[in-house]
């Protein structure tokens, strides 16, 4: 990203769908078309001062805005732009977060009853694409790091065999950097992928950062991943929802593609959040590695001070590690004590005012950004330090989502689409062992699934999920969201 020419950082410094909204505000236009606030002209009296600088950006498709699902204007510009940035042949603006772009690209790549290979702990999102598209996947079981106890990220060698045994599969499909910020060596993944001659479809919704600074992993672009679908909200300045899809080379038809995203994204794509894609796209290639610059030592010093700390411990990178990368922004507190769970850590602190990314039974996720103020770092170290539970030898057993390799080794009895589409009851959890799951399971954050449709409910995720209710966990994908019955095949 640093030996650009000076046309790259010329043209880069344009936001085009931004500056035409801006222009077209500066008008004064007559608005006979939606939506109807008419520019926030009308609108809830209390709410309207909050939102009156964003009204004249909530456009639709009128004369020169373009048309996201037809691009040939100013989003077809702004997209070539974040292409360019992000290393990409092509870049599609998502309105759905990461979670459209998964789905679609696994429509894009799968036939009804296609095998695609599928890393097991991947985000809800990739289970309902294949599940929409009548996929068949072929789980990859996750390394876990024995450090902190969570799934790192797919081995090599796992995806390799798996690829050996199942030829005809047509595409890979993994997470990367997880959560918690790990991540693989996907240069060689992608090449032992294209062996195949398949193309390697990257979960990239944590690392809509990377490749912007030295401090930063490679992006999954950079590595030689077909496609990459990043939460451009998420590490870096988007609005919530707005994300990207990016694309390079030839093994996946973009044709389908176009037509996927079509039929899952709204025909009125909201242009606040497109235009803050646009300006989010030109905050990382001019702004952000200043603001990164003053925040590394912050957090260096951050991390000093933690590892002080007799009761928590971060995840860092080291010879053991089973992961290659960690995002420096991320800052994952291993717990050492017996007297806190990552729950109840979580709540303490915010009942003081610091909010947490995530919490699972022995960890609590803090992500910082460009954003994160000395301030915001100095309330967090206060409350961990006068927090000072008594220490513990041991880290907390960890059952967070599936984290435990042997956690994800469920028997498929049949598949996902049929058993959510097929006759159900409702059981008590404990009455569930040996039945076949009816919905997904999905403890969240983070938002992988447990069970999936057409799983055999075995003890083993039994007790799994009898843990996390009792440690109230919060789920998704369920009837019940206190888990207190689960729906079963009949
Ligand atoms: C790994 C992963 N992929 C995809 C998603 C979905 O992203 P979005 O919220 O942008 O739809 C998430 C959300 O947390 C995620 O953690």
């Amino acid at each position: 990203m640093l030996d650009k020419t000076a046309d790259f950082w010329e043209r880069q410094r344009k936001a085009p769908l931004y500056e035409t909204l801006e222009r077209h505000a500066r008008r004064r236009p007559h608005p006979f078309h939606v939506p109807g606030h008419k520019m926030g002209s009308s609108f809830d009296r209390a709410g309207k001062e909050r939102f009156e600088s964003v009204f004249p950006l909530d456009m639709t498709e009128i004369s020169g805005m373009d048309d996201l699902h037809q691009p040939e204007g100013v989003i077809a510009e702004a997209q070539a732009l974040a292409a360019e940035a992000f290393g990409a042949e092509e870049t599609r603006f998502l309105i759905g977060g990461s979670t459209v772009g998964n789905i679609a690209l696994i429509m894009a790549v799968c036939r009804p009853g296609d095998k695609i290979i599928v890393q097991r702990n991947c985000h809800k999102s990739v289970f309902n694409g294949i599940m929409i598209a009548r996929a068949t996947p072929v789980y990859v079981v996750p390394a876990v790091d024995l450090g902190t106890g969570v799934a790192a990220g797919l081995r090599r060698e796992d995806v390799e065999r798996t690829l050996q045994a199942h030829p005809d599969a047509k595409a890979v499909f993994l997470t990367n950097p997880t959560y918690y910020g790990m991540g693989i060596d996907l240069v060689k993944m992608a090449a032992t992928v294209h062996r195949f001659g398949i193309p390697l479809l990257v979960d990239e919704a944590h690392g809509a950062h990377y490749g912007f600074h030295p401090s930063l992993p490679h992006s999954a672009m950079q590595c030689g991943a077909d496609a990459a679908v990043q939460s451009t909200h998420k590490m870096a300045s988007a609005l919530t929802m707005s994300s990207m899809l990016h694309i390079q080379g030839n093994l996946i038809d973009r044709g389908r593609l176009a037509r996927a995203l079509a039929m899952i994204q709204s025909s009125s794509p909201s242009y606040l959040l497109l235009a803050s894609l646009d300006l989010a796209r030109r905050h990382l290639v001019m702004e952000a590695a200043g603001e990164w610059n003053r925040l590394i030592p912050v957090l260096d010093e951050l991390r000093k001070r933690i590892g002080g700390l007799d009761w928590v411990r971060l995840a860092s990178l080291s010879s053991n590690s089973v992961y290659t990368t960690l995002d420096p922004f991320k800052l994952m507190l291993n717990l050492y004590t017996r007297s806190l769970t990552g729950f109840t850590l979580q709540k303490l602190l915010e009942e003081n005012g610091v909010f947490p990314e995530l919490a699972d039974l022995g960890h609590v996720l803090l992500a910082a950004s460009a954003g994160t103020s000395q301030e915001d770092v100095d309330a967090l170290w206060r409350l961990l330090q006068e927090l000072a539970p008594e220490p513990a030898a041991e880290t907390v057993r960890i059952f967070q989502a599936g984290v435990l390799a042997s956690s994800f080794l469920r028997e498929q009895v049949m598949p996902m689409h049929e058993a959510a589409d097929a006759g159900r009851e409702t059981v008590p959890l404990e009455a569930a062992a040996g039945r076949i799951a009816a919905e997904m399971v999905i403890p969240y954050p983070p938002g992988i699934p447990l069970l999936v449709p057409g799983e055999r409910i075995d003890r083993e995720v039994l007790e799994l999920l009898k843990e996390l209710r009792a440690s109230q966990a919060r789920f998704h994908g369920v009837k019940n969201a206190r888990l207190e019955t689960i729906e079963v095949h009949a």
